[in-house]
């Protein structure tokens, strides 16, 4: 008997989740409208979104995530020229600039990388966030073509190394032009950027 009522339960609670996430998509899609350029469109999820929204017992599958990965990677274009680095001073804008992809912005504009919302990079720069790691001296890594293309890509498609990482896609997602990664690239590297002042 009390088996059966566990039983019972278990199955209220794994029938219950299946049915809130319907739910909670429709709601999304009841409560959201086109606006200006944006459209609800969004909402809909990639197989990788897919998979990282499962829950974390499900997204623990390192077969699938390791797929995911390799599919991310195999689409990263590397520069042939091997032209990773730009201009810093353009890259300084790129990286400060949060603006871009809101109903409210102007299409018509360059988007941001808004890198300040998540991590610091001057170490002058007093506004930042830190859900990502501090890149202040960034540049001490040295620019071999490892460092280089490990970079790229991860600002290419953060996926190919880290399935479920929260950072935006800028190449993949084509936030960011190839132009504007080149310059936030040497937004990090160059030594004359002020991400790598010496801290006062
Ligand atoms: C929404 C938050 C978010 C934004 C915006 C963001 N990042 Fe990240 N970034 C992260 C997180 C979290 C990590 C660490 C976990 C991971 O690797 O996925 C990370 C990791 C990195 C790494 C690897 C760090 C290392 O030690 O190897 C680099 C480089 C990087 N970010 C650069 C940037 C740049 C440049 C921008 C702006 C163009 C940016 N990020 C914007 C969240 C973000």
């Amino acid at each position: 008997m009390m088996m059966k009522t566990i039983m019972q339960f278990l199955a209220f609670i794994i029938f219950s989740n299946a049915v809130c996430a319907d739910e909670v998509y429709d709601v999304l899609l009841e409560s959201m409208t086109d606006k200006n350029f944006v459209t609800v469109e969004r909402l809909k999820q990639d197989e990788l979104q897919a998979f990282c929204s499962q829950p974390r017992s499900a997204s623990a599958d390192e077969a699938r995530a390791a797929e995911l990965r390799a599919a991310a990677l195999s689409d990263v274009p590397i520069p042939s020229d091997q032209n990773y680095l730009g201009d810093w001073q353009r890259g300084e804008k790129v990286a400060s600039n949060g603006r871009g992809l809101q109903y409210s912005d102007d299409p018509e504009q360059e988007n941001g990388g808004n890198c300040y919302a998540c991590h610091q990079l001057d170490p002058a720069e007093v506004a930042y966030g830190n859900l990502g790691p501090s890149l202040s001296g960034y540049g001490a890594r040295g620019q071999s073509i490892a460092m280089l293309q490990y970079t790229w890509t991860k600002l290419w498609n953060t996926h190919a190394y880290n399935t479920c990482s929260h950072m935006p896609r800028f190449g993949a997602a084509g936030i960011l032009t190839e132009q504007q990664l080149r310059d936030v690239m040497a937004f990090l590297f160059d030594p004359q950027s002020p991400v790598n002042r010496i801290q006062p």
